[in-house]
């Protein structure tokens, strides 16, 4: 990673670092815990497209747990290894407590860009939930999931992506991000800078399909591409080739 980069992916975790402790409840009061509806639907469309009945699954930007518990909870009788990866301590931290006794999981800290805890060709599942926009390093990011998944192996990325629609739930949703969202979430995380982070961090990262091309390049081929209500958050699964 290039010095600026690397200084850039320093204050992301920082600020991360810094409102873990509010992380949840901010969220579910932005969110209005809609975002629960989408983990529950992406997990369920990842796993009918895997057939074994034990998978690896590795959860990157694993921030507080919610997807680990997600995947714990909708396993629907397979026999899942989970491993959550964030290099934001104070995440992890929350995360820890959460999960605490459930079994097959585990946490680890780390970056997306470097899973060299990982061996090749060694997971089935992938997911990354409202994380890649963090990563500073998005290619090298993407060169590791195709490293560390099987042949046939699942991405599963869920995020808020820019939109090149212009209508009007698009400018209500633009006005809640830029207006309202930064004040909600600075109150109550006490960051105000946290959360102008978010709708700036969506204007500056992707499109769908510019995504898409990008997982294309590293083997990764898109088989379901969906929004959830109206346009607020992306799926995008991904099928490592299988040669
Ligand atoms: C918006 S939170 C999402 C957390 C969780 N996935 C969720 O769905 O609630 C973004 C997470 O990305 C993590 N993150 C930042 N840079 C990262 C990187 N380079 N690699 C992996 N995770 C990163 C942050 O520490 C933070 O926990």
């Amino acid at each position: 990673m290039s010095e600026t980069k690397i200084e850039k992916q320093k204050k992301i975790i920082a600020m991360f670092d810094d409102i873990a402790k509010s992380y949840d409840i901010t969220n579910r009061i932005l969110s209005l815990g809609i975002d629960r509806t989408w983990r529950r639907d992406s997990i369920k469309k990842a796993l009918s497209l895997c057939r074994d009945q034990y998978l690896r699954i590795v959860d990157v930007a694993c921030g507080t747990g919610d997807m680990l518990q997600f995947w714990y909870d909708g396993s629907n009788g397979r026999e899942v290894d989970l491993l959550g990866i964030d290099p934001s301590s104070g995440m992890l931290e929350v995360a820890g407590k959460k999960l605490n006794g459930l079994k097959n999981v585990k946490l680890y800290q780390g970056m997306a860009q470097n899973l060299n805890m990982l061996d090749s060709s060694s997971v089935d599942i992938i997911s990354i939930a409202f994380g890649i926009r963090n990563v500073a390093d998005l290619q090298e990011s993407v060169a590791e999931f195709s490293r560390v998944l099987k042949s046939g192996g699942i991405l599963l990325i869920l995020e808020f992506m820019r939109e090149e629609k212009r209508g009007i739930l698009n400018r209500l949703m633009k006005f809640y991000t830029t207006k309202i969202l930064p004040l909600i979430g600075g109150i109550i995380s006490r960051n105000y800078r946290a959360y102008t982070y978010l709708p700036n961090s969506i204007k500056d990262f992707k499109s769908a399909e510019e995504l898409s091309e990008i997982l294309k390049r590293y083997g990764l081929v898109t088989r379901v591409k969906r929004t959830y209500s109206a346009g607020i958050a992306t799926l995008i699964l991904c099928q490592k080739e299988i040669k």
